[in-house]
């Protein structure tokens, strides 16, 4: 069994390198003094400022518009509107099957009278300042000829339709044995239903765009997570090749999906500043980004095992109903992660959309996992509470030998060794599996439990390094740090590789001109451009080897044995060493370059041999007022298996940003889209609530000791979704053993679980 070794700072004892040691961000300090430029704040001489205005019906068509008045205001350049737009693509049938053409279609803005939904943009007002811009779009006047749309998730549910594919290509349906036969048979049955609502990311930094022209070059500088789709989106809105569309992101406040394709911002500054011939800025507003930025959307989950009597199960059936734009299909993988979870010879898992007059959904920080979890494992608490099974018990008797749908083996799964690790720290034994008898005072104490599981992805990926005659070594991919740490451990890896100083190393992200990778998205930025950085370094030390052999100048010149290295500086052949940067000078005072790739996982035989996962168990406490219903979260405990941890610090951050949004989605995340017109009611950080410090109780993260060989050359393996995975299921089945009451309708907010807390006397 695997030994826990690496927690919150300590590094990973196995990798004597710089590799999983807890370094700080390299980029904290540009961060902390303001020498970090975020989108908005890039100055161009003459920029002008751009305010959009948004739909204020959700489905109809713009029947007139009046913008005399604001073109006339002081200040104001340009007014644009569906009339005098620049011509741009349709937007393209509501299907979009393939993975590229989500990402690479064309997003016309302000190219109809049409509106699709609420907040959609129908007026763009440049000038000399944003604040007159504001006010001018405040004058312009629109006449709707409004349209009765629909809203309503639950009570549209029989236009429900299957998709082609869910998102990330994953089959729709997935369908082995005969469920509806195993679960009849069942001796033990559990079917819940669960409800979750429409979420919204809110990244801190809002979407923006500082667009220029240069003749017919185009520079964006926004703040996206993936370079190459706002580049193919731009150029295919824009039609012109995406090679004189330059995207420059150094810095992003914060993605969490929903900056993996280009929005309005990007689009009509594009535009704007194509027909002013000047610079134009647009931020959305934080308003508009709940209209105009994606949302994870609105779903109803079905969740039935049945299981024999020791709980082992018979069939495990996940179907999943999802709120979705007419206009263009989005279908969140919510029921995917259950055919890799659980054991069961039955097995059906379904996605299905329910078309509404709305925008579409995006991808949203776990798109999948963090919905269907929520419901799934918090289903499992169910079926372990019905068959007076320790929940962490239930899950071993479950657990497969290799995946269960795809019968192939996994790369590395560590899931039992997790919960037992967990329920050892977390003192699992103190909990009692009867609800609601753990009192202190008026309070009433729980524990929860749920496992965690997330696909590991590497997306194609390319890395340029070059070293001078100092030994200082450049590293430029057109990777994205999103807050993650992508700086760091990039800089990590690149001095590992080549055995130099992390002071010796500078990584330069966020420009389209550097080579592409897949960005920053899915979980997979770690471990595809830290494996095409290290097959870059590896390139680099191939090239600096053999002209150090056969260089006549060179210090190691002719020497030859199968065992080189490059630590402390220094390159070593055999018995023979030299000082990197002397070699340098003496053999190539220009330096050396060279160039890795990793290709996609989904291309590799890898992927296509081994089910590959990261997994995780989550433990929660909470304390529920036995009066009032208010819960307060008392402690949370993560431990993960996720391959090799590159950096002990910036994992244990995203592990712990994870858990703070499974408390969110627990509960408080809630968007409320009004049924009758359409439109997110709550649309902004007073009302949208999410958790914030006084929320957050002591965490605690646990890596085990782990390393992938089938994942990638780094043996890593994604995490920034881990730990969102399964961690709101933990904090629900918490407030169930606190309390009794199970409440199946995100957030669990306290007037939910009010009326069923039983009356105690004290
Ligand atoms: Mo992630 S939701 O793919 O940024």
């Amino acid at each position: 069994m695997t030994e826990t070794k690496t927690s919150e700072n300590r590094p990973s004892e196995t990798h004597t390198g710089v590799i999983g040691r807890p370094i700080d961000r390299i980029d904290g300090p540009l961060k902390v003094t303001g020498g970090a430029t975020y989108a908005y704040e890039n100055a161009l001489e003459g920029a002008a400022y751009g305010y959009i205005l948004g739909a204020a019906v959700a489905k109809g068509r713009i029947a007139e518009i009046d913008t005399a008045e604001a073109e006339r205001a002081p200040a104001v350049l340009l007014v644009m509107t569906h009339r005098n737009a620049p011509a741009q693509p349709d937007f393209g049938p509501a299907v979009t099957p393939t993975v590229p053409e989500v990402f690479t279609r064309a997003r016309p803005a302000l190219n109809s009278e049409r509106v699709r939904y609420y907040d959609e943009p129908v007026a763009l007002v440049v000038a000399e300042t944003f604040e007159a811009a504001r006010a001018a779009a405040g004058f312009i006047k629109v006449r709707y000829d409004e349209e009765p749309g629909l809203y309503d998730l639950p009570g549209h549910m029989a236009d429900a339709y299957a998709p082609k594919r869910t998102n990330a290509g994953f089959e729709t349906d997935s369908m082995i044995g005969d469920f509806e036969s195993a679960f009849a048979a069942a001796p033990v049955k559990i079917d819940a239903t669960y409800r979750t609502p429409f979420e919204h990311h809110n990244p801190m930094e809002p979407h923006a765009t500082l667009a220029a022209w240069s003749g017919n070059e185009l520079t964006i500088h926004t703040s996206a997570q993936t370079l190459a789709n706002f580049r193919a989106g731009i150029a295919s809105t824009l039609r012109i090749p995406p090679e004189r569309v330059r995207i420059v992101s150094p810095f992003i406040g914060g993605g969490f999906g929903s900056k993996l394709i280009a929005h309005s911002d990007t689009i009509l500054a594009a535009l704007a500043a194509q027909v002013l011939q000047r610079p134009v800025k647009i931020a959305l507003t934080r308003q508009q980004m709940f209209a105009n930025a994606g949302h994870r959307a609105e779903m109803i989950q079905q969740v039935r095992f049945g299981a024999d009597a020791d709980g082992r199960l018979t069939g495990i059936a996940h179907d999943v109903w999802s709120a979705a734009s007419s206009f263009e299909e989005y279908c969140e993988q919510t029921a995917v992660f259950a055919r890799s979870l659980y054991v069961a010879p039955n097995r059906v898992t379904r996605h299905r959309l329910v078309p509404l007059d709305i925008n579409r959904g995006e991808w949203m920080r776990s798109p999948g996992e963090a919905p269907g979890m929520l419901a799934f494992e918090c289903a499992m608490d169910e079926l372990a509470d019905r068959l007076g099974l320790d929940p962490i018990e239930l899950r071993i008797r479950n657990e497969p030998a290799q995946d269960p749908e795809r019968g192939v083996p996994f790369s590395t799964r560590n899931l039992v060794a997790c919960m037992k690790e967990g329920a050892r720290r977390f003192g699992w034994e103190r909990r009692n599996p009867t609800p609601g008898r753990t009192r202190e005072g008026r309070k009433l104490i729980g524990y929860g439990m749920a496992a965690a599981i997330r696909p590991n992805y590497i997306g194609a990926a390319t890395a340029q390094v070059a070293v001078d005659r100092d030994a200082r070594v450049t590293a430029r991919l057109d990777m994205t740090d999103i807050g993650t740490g992508s700086y760091t451990i990039l800089t990590q890896i690149a001095a590992d590789s080549l055995g130099l100083p992390i002071s010796s190393i500078k990584v330069e992200l966020g420009d389209s001109r550097f080579p592409r990778t897949a960005g920053s998205g899915g979980s997979w930025g770690a471990a595809s451009a830290g494996s095409a950085l290290h097959n870059a370094c590896n390139a680099l030390k191939q090239r600096i080897l053999k002209a150090a052999q056969s260089s006549e100048a060179s210090p190691l010149h002719g020497a030859s044995a199968t065992e080189a290295s490059f630590a402390n500086s220094e390159v070593r052949i055999g018995q023979r060493s030299a000082g990197l940067a002397d070699l340098i000078r003496r053999i190539a005072p220009d330096g050396f370059e060279a160039e890795g790739s990793v290709a996609a996982g989904a291309t590799t035989e890898s992927y296509k041999a081994y089910s590959q996962h990261s997994y995780g168990a989550h433990f929660a406490e909470v304390a529920v007022d036995c009066d009032t219903g208010e819960i307060r979260m008392r402690r949370m405990l993560a431990v993960m298996g996720a391959g090799r941890i590159l950096n002990a610090k910036t994992a244990r951050s995203q592990i712990i940003g994870g858990m703070t949004w499974g408390i969110g989605a627990a509960l408080m995340e809630q968007t409320v889209l009004d049924r009758r017109y359409g439109h997110f009611v709550n649309h902004d950080l007073a009302e949208y609530h999410v958790p914030i410090n006084g929320d957050v109780p002591e965490m605690e993260v646990v890596f085990l000791e782990e390393h992938d060989d089938k994942a990638n050359p780094l043996g890593a393996k994604g995490l920034g979704e881990l730990g969102v995975c399964g961690a709101g299921a933990a904090v629900a089945n918490a407030v169930y053993n606190a309390t009794g009451v199970r409440v199946r309708e995100f957030p669990i907010t306290l007037d939910k679980v009010l009326p069923a807390l039983p009356v105690i006397a004290i």
